[in-house]
């Protein structure tokens, strides 16, 4: 931070205006934090919901792993830049969730825009596909469906979408339920049936699968293409379910953040020009100012706009720095690394076909640095938020927990996990928190769902079993 801070100073003072509302003190963190911790109130409450910006979605998972579940699954992950389709075996003696084999099938751009009945008979097309390379035709194995978008969840096996997110929006989708989509395509095509599903989003998928490993994993983050956290309430808090004891996850939807307008003092004028172009405009604000599906989209605005008051490339654009998305989030993290950063950016900047010299190059470091460090301050201020709400629930003085987390920002960029981690002391200064990345996490975590499911159910039904009466049969074993 120190070496940052000692090129900022020399920088022309007009490009330090510019990027001077990227950085967010602690102060403003902890006020951000604070309204978040009122959003998650609201999201949970039975008529306070209806309105609430973070909707707090229940899950109806009630359990996480125990490390007795077993068992062949398939498992579909719908909600990043692929589809994929997976056979995962969870393996009882080893503690082991391990993928068979996977599949990645891509989704065409017009296919993300088109009629969903046409992306839902894609989906049962490739699984199709998969089920005959793997051999597994004929067996109906059960099915967790990882569909990371904000459902409205009914039971484990319905689930409601309430509005597309990221770059998807197919028709006749929105309000309807997913798995009775996913079933309709499959009897459409009539040659193959599959088992029970359970409808997981990616962020559950996540911590489900840390937990197998780890079963103080009770946090699921994902800072990908979206941004989202899951966690571990108590069910009493969760006024939408019926039910006293136990706990339930719920799907906290924090991309949601701000869509009431409560962050309006931390947007900038980057992150109004990126919402109102987006294909969802005043949606998901939070997940805007943070996730990878926007990050470059900011950065390039604020190129732009350095270069048109001639602080960078001596006022000459390029059509490339003029094309919306075309400055990646990838870029962001090879300009940052620490070694060979500058190198990169100067390869990047002549590859968008920019005429720069040394000073430049430093710019576009900081720029990135910038808005980079702002969405770690932010996702870490969010998950101090997740993290005391649990503590204060349990009346703990001190919280040990883990977070499992996934998504290719946190897992690439050079900087970011540090500062996000650095800003959780800070502002949940109470809590222990491991963080463990998830390999394959919403794959495998969907098919540890659909295993948690069968046990609870497994240890319903003997209990069931033992509260009737005992026949003779039952009494000799
Ligand atoms: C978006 C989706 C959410 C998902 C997140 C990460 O925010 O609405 O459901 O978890 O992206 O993929």
């Amino acid at each position: 931070v120190g070496k940052t801070n000692l090129v900022r100073v020399a920088l022309p003072l007009q490009v330090q205006e510019y990027l001077e509302p990227f950085h967010l003190s602690v102060e403003k963190l902890r006020e951000v934090s604070a309204r978040l911790r009122k959003d998650l109130v609201r999201g949970l409450g039975k008529h306070s919901h209806h309105k609430a910006p973070v909707k707090m979605l229940p899950t109806f998972v009630r359990a996480t792993p125990d490390g007795t579940e077993k068992g062949d699954f398939l498992a579909l992950d719908l909600g990043g830049t692929n589809f994929r389709v997976l056979h995962v075996r969870v393996v009882e003696e080893e503690q082991k969730v391990l993928k068979m084999d996977s599949q990645i099938c891509a989704i065409p751009k017009e296919m993300m825009l088109g009629p969903g009945v046409q992306l839902f008979d894609h989906i049962a097309a490739c699984l199709n596909d998969f089920l005959v390379s793997q051999n597994l035709k004929g067996q109906t194995l059960p099915l967790g469906f990882t569909f990371s978008f904000p459902c409205e969840q009914k039971e484990i096996d319905k689930s409601i979408l309430i509005r597309w997110t990221k770059g998807f929006n197919c028709s006749g989708v929105e309000g309807e339920d997913v798995v009775k989509l996913l079933k309709e395509a499959i009897h459409r095509r009539g040659d193959y049936d599959i088992g029970s599903v359970a409808m997981v989003n990616d962020t559950v998928g996540t911590m489900m699968s840390c937990g197998y490993r780890d079963q103080s994993c009770e946090i699921g983050m994902i800072i990908g293409t979206g941004t989202n956290a899951c966690y571990m309430e108590e069910i009493k808090n969760v006024r939408r379910v019926e039910g006293e004891d136990g706990r339930m996850c719920i799907n906290t939807e924090w991309g949601g953040f701000g869509d009431d307008g409560c962050l309006k003092d931390i947007r900038t004028e980057f992150d109004v020009v990126v919402d109102e172009t987006s294909i969802n405009p005043g949606i998901h604000n939070f997940e805007k100012m943070i996730s990878g599906m926007y990050l470059g989209e900011i950065v390039r605005l604020l190129l732009v706009r350095l270069t048109e008051n001639k602080l960078l490339f001596e006022g000459r654009t390029s059509e490339a720095l003029l094309t919306p998305d075309a400055f990646e989030t990838k870029f962001m993290s090879e300009i940052e690394e620490r070694d060979g950063g500058l190198e990169n950016t100067q390869n990047i900047l002549t590859e968008l076909g920019l005429k720069w010299d040394s000073v430049d190059s430093r710019i576009v470091r900081l720029v990135c640095n910038a808005v980079s460090s702002r969405s770690a301050r932010l996702c870490g201020a969010a998950l101090a938020t997740l993290a005391n709400r649990i503590r204060v629930n349990r009346r703990l003085d001190h919280l040990k927990t883990t977070v499992g987390v996934d998504g290719t920002v946190y897992k690439k960029h050079p900087n970011f996990s540090e500062e996000l981690r650095a800003t959780v002391r800070l502002l949940a200064p109470d809590c222990d928190i491991t963080f463990l990345v998830s390999e394959d996490g919403s794959g495998k975590g969907a098919a540890m769902v659909t295993a948690v499911a069968q046990r609870l159910a497994h240890q319903t039904r003997l209990l069931e079993e033992s509260d009737g009466e005992v026949d003779d049969e039952e009494e000799e074993d």
